[in-house]
């Protein structure tokens, strides 16, 4: 039986997207951001190579040298691929190639101050790589005790299915936007026969195929950046009160509810949460514990959207 997991998102770690160094108070709130996912049972760091342009890898592999006994409880999982404002107009790139690849794990292992990583994620598709290159890439890193297991983000079912097909291992998450808010992935499943609206089936399907091939889904911006704290639309201010009712009736808050919605979906779904607010950590964790009911799930999920199903 799969059981209920939280990962603590590091792309706020080391200070933020900017030029600054790396201060005391950064690495401090690190260091305790990391010491309370830890006492709230969250055991698994997200990073990207791309992070704070690099610092959150840095700061997090500072906090780790000064603890090494840290290493062997925590999984480490990194991304990468995606090459910030490199192409025209500041427009991001994005390259899977091997030599590519290989050289930012490299950098990465040396950023985070460990021998191995738990788990690699290509970041983005690279339309340009071969699928066989990126198995070719995987099974070097594997083999060399680099990287233990693989996976992608923001990719589709097709594209993940030729990359399943070339690669002799299991890959074990598909990391992808998905909220309350953010929810493309269900969407299309609710108007099979009733709309012509075709952006809500570039990610459809994930939630079966996650189930056939038994990976893990792995949702970014599960809060949906504190979108329902605000009041700026109707659906907004519906689903904020919806959601507050229900954080009093499970007696709980509303960022668990948030993540519980996540939750509730019948497959293997880890919640990436991006916070560094310590007091934030904790509300989320208490997620682990709920179980929503079918009527309030379909109800958050229609107060969100604003619609009736058919
Ligand atoms: N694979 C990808 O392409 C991709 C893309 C983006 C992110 N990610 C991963 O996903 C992680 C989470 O992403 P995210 O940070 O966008 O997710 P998130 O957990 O939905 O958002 C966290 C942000 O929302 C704020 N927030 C949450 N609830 C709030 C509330 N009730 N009121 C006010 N503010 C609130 C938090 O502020 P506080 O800090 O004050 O709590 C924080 O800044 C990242 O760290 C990264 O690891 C992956």
């Amino acid at each position: 039986m799969y059981k209920k997991k939280i990962i603590l998102g590091c792309m706020n770690f080391g200070g933020g997207w900017n030029t600054n160094p790396i201060s005391k108070e950064d690495e401090k709130t690190a260091t305790e951001a990391i010491e309370t996912a830890l006492e709230c049972g969250i055991y698994t760091f997200d990073h990207a190579d791309i992070y704070a342009g690099g610092k959150a890898e840095t700061v997090f592999g500072r906090i780790l040298k000064s603890k090494p006994e840290l290493r062997e409880k925590i999984k480490i999982q990194t991304k990468a691929g995606i090459l910030l404002r490199a192409g025209i107009n500041e427009s991001n790139i994005y390259n899977s190639s091997r030599k590519y690849i290989e050289n930012q794990v490299l950098k990465s292992l040396e950023n985070l101050e460990t021998e191995y990583l738990d788990t690699f994620l290509i970041h983005r598709p690279d339309v340009l790589t071969d699928v066989r290159e990126i198995a070719e890439t995987f099974d070097f890193l594997r083999e060399k005790g680099l990287v233990r297991e693989f996976g992608v983000s923001n990719m589709s079912v097709y594209q993940m299915k030729s990359l399943y097909d070339a690669y002799d291992f299991p890959l074990v998450t598909n990391q992808i936007q998905f909220s309350l808010h953010h929810s493309l992935m269900i969407d299309a499943g609710f108007f099979v026969n009733n709309t012509a609206n075709t952006e809500i089936y570039c990610i459809s399907g994930m939630l079966e195929y996650s189930r056939a091939e038994d990976f893990e889904i792995q949702a970014w911006s599960p809060l949906a950046k504190g979108f329902y704290a605000k009041s700026e639309s109707e659906n907004q201010i519906n689903t904020s009160k919806l959601l507050t009712k229900l954080a009093l009736e499970y007696q709980t808050n509303v960022s668990a509810i948030l993540l519980a919605w996540i939750f509730k979906l019948p497959a293997k779904l880890a919640p990436i949460i991006g916070t560094t607010n310590n007091e934030r950590i904790k509300q989320c964790s208490e997620a682990l514990k709920i179980n929503l009911s079918h009527d309030d799930w379909y109800n958050l999920y229609l107060t969100a959207k604003g619609l009736k199903l058919p």
